[in-house]
Order: structure tokens, then sequence, then C-alpha cells
């Protein structure tokens, strides 16, 4: 049997994890990130892709992609959690399990913050948990596998 697949998506600003206001978003890359989900993906048995873009087409379009690749997709589509109906539509397409991440608690912040479109799809939701969210986002893809 070939290993579940499990796509990490990761929107705008992402990228600068570690330098951009760490008192928020903490110390650790996505570099670190993609390591930490790696080690414990093999532990769960699930192979770990991770992926990031500033572009909101560029998401739609690896959510494209994971429809035919991927088992399971954890997302942290940032700032466009907040804006972007063409994301929420992008994962409707997507029949497996969806995990939402926010490495800050989104509902203690400003109040743009507190509606996410892609929580109408996920199967879960992750705030406050800091970069760890990711960790318990696979933990739980993995036990929603298991269950079917
Ligand atoms: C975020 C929260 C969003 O409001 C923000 O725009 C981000 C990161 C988080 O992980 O806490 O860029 O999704």
């Amino acid at each position: 049997m070939p290993m579940p697949v499990i796509h990490i998506l990761n929107g705008p600003n992402l990228n600068l994890l570690g330098h951009r206001q760490p008192e928020i978003y903490g110390h650790e890359t996505l570099d670190d990130i993609a390591r930490a989900a790696a080690v414990l993906g093999g532990e769960l048995g699930l192979e770990v892709l991770c992926r990031q873009s500033n572009h909101e087409g560029a998401i739609v379009e690896m959510i494209h992609e994971a429809r035919k690749a991927a088992q399971g997709i954890i997302i942290n589509p940032a700032a466009y959690s907040h804006t972007s109906v063409a994301i929420l539509d992008a994962l409707n397409t997507f029949d497996s399990p969806v995990i939402e991440v926010h490495i800050s608690n989104i509902h203690k912040r400003e109040s743009f913050r507190h509606h996410s479109y892609v929580s109408a799809r996920a199967n879960g939701v992750i705030a406050g948990c800091g970069t760890e969210g990711y960790l318990l986002a696979l933990r739980h893809m993995a036990s929603l596998l298991r269950a079917g």
C-alpha cells in the first residue's frame, strides 16, 4: 500500500516565518516546519509535501494539483483566509479531508481576522497553537484517514 500523501499549503507572507513578527508567529521558519512535518509524517505513515505561495491563483492551482496527488490538505491560507472565495471554491472540489491551521489565535486579534471563508469547508480548524498547529493537524489527519 502506498503511503497517503498530505499537502501542507501556506499562503502569503508565510515564507517569512521566523523573521516576520516573531512575537506573533514565533521563531520557526517554514523550512523548520517542513522538516518537523516530514519527521512526524514518517512516524504516522504519511508522506508530506510542504508548499507556499504569495499568490491567490497559485494557491488555487496547488489545490487543483492536490486533487490528483494528495489524500489530505492542511492549509494555512494566511490573509486569504479572510478574503478568498476562490480558495474556498477550490477546496470544495477536493474530496478528502482539509484541516485549516492558523499559527496565531485569529479570534483574539483584529475583528477582520475573525472570519475565515475556508472554515466553511475545513473538517477541522486549529488556531493559536503556534507552529505546533501544523503537527497537531497532521496527527488529526492521520486519525481521519485511519477512520476512513
Ligand atoms: C495567519 C493569521 C492571518 O490573519 C494572517 O493574515 C496570517 C497568518 C496565522 O497563521 O495566524 O498571515 O493565518
